[in-house]
């Protein structure tokens, strides 16, 4: 049993995702989530300068002595992973998307074909690639930069017939639709936002994998491996952390959270 919080992260609304389903598997775990709203996007910028940022927000975790970081950017997971500097036996333990969404695509798919959406750093980054080709050798990853869907979440154009987000979409998705892939993986954690409008796109038979989704199953089975679950009787609080304005940010937050999550938001500073 351990009932310290549980941290997840993100430059922005993303991670809300992987905080919805954790808080729907876990209820009675206690959340405190950092999105980096001040810098959004990160998947435009350098590996670098990623990868400083990245570092920054887990300090920021660590502080509040949480006993696991979900890294709920596919863009911070990519850089993490090529960079000796994140050892994977720091404490407290940490994970990414890019596995456990890799994983899961490798046990959707059926023809093997698989694409990736992602930022455009995560894309050059290849790193989904790496990892389902590391499970299934003869796997066809389809890789595409989405680099519009991040400022269109952001900015709350997610209904399921908002056209700026449509138009985008159909040009983004034509090379998955070409490539006839049966599985395809939302690789950056803003784009389980658009899953309607992708889903639309693409037809019911293919598959979508939430890189969020997953990352808070993997969370799950890892917690409770450890025997590091919460045990209290009440639901767990939500605590939201961002870098930018808080008036801004919880309009993102009721729109993407919704009802039945109570969660408090302040404002903090990583420099
Ligand atoms: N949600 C992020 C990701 O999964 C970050 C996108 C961005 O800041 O560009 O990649």
């Amino acid at each position: 049993m351990n009932n310290a919080p549980i941290g997840v992260f993100d430059s922005g609304v993303g991670g809300l995702t992987c905080v919805k389903e954790l808080a729907k598997l876990l209820p009675h775990e206690d959340i405190v989530y950092l999105g980096d709203t001040a810098r959004v996007p990160y998947g435009t910028r350098s590996k670098e300068t990623i990868a400083g940022y990245t570092e920054q927000d887990m300090a920021f975790l660590r502080g509040h002595n949480v006993k696991m970081i979900l890294v709920a950017c596919g863009t911070a997971s990519s850089i993490i992973m090529s960079n000796s500097s994140f050892s994977e036996n720091s404490e407290p333990v940490f994970s990414g998307v890019v596995k456990p969404a890799a994983h899961a695509a490798c046990a959707a798919t059926k023809s093997g074909r698989i694409g990736v959406i992602a930022t455009s750093a995560t894309i050059k980054s290849g790193s989904y690639g790496k990892v389902i080709r590391s499970i299934n050798p003869s796997a066809k990853v389809i890789g595409k930069a989405c680099p519009m869907f991040v400022p269109l979440v952001e900015n709350g154009y997610v209904a399921p017939d908002c056209a700026p987000t449509r138009y985008f979409a159909e040009e983004y998705l034509e090379c998955m639709k070409r490539e006839k892939v049966d599985t395809l993986i939302l690789g950056c954690t803003h784009y389980p936002h658009l899953s309607e409008i992708i889903s639309d796109i693409m037809g019911s038979e293919v598959k979508l994998i939430s890189s969020s989704a997953e990352l808070a199953r993997f969370a799950v089975k890892t917690l409770t491996f450890n025997d590091e679950l919460a045990e209290r009787e009440e639901n767990g609080r939500i605590k939201l952390y961002c870098t930018d304005s808080v008036e801004l940010f919880s309009e993102n937050v009721e729109r993407f959270l919704g009802e039945g999550f109570e969660s408090t938001i302040e404002k903090c500073s990583l420099t």
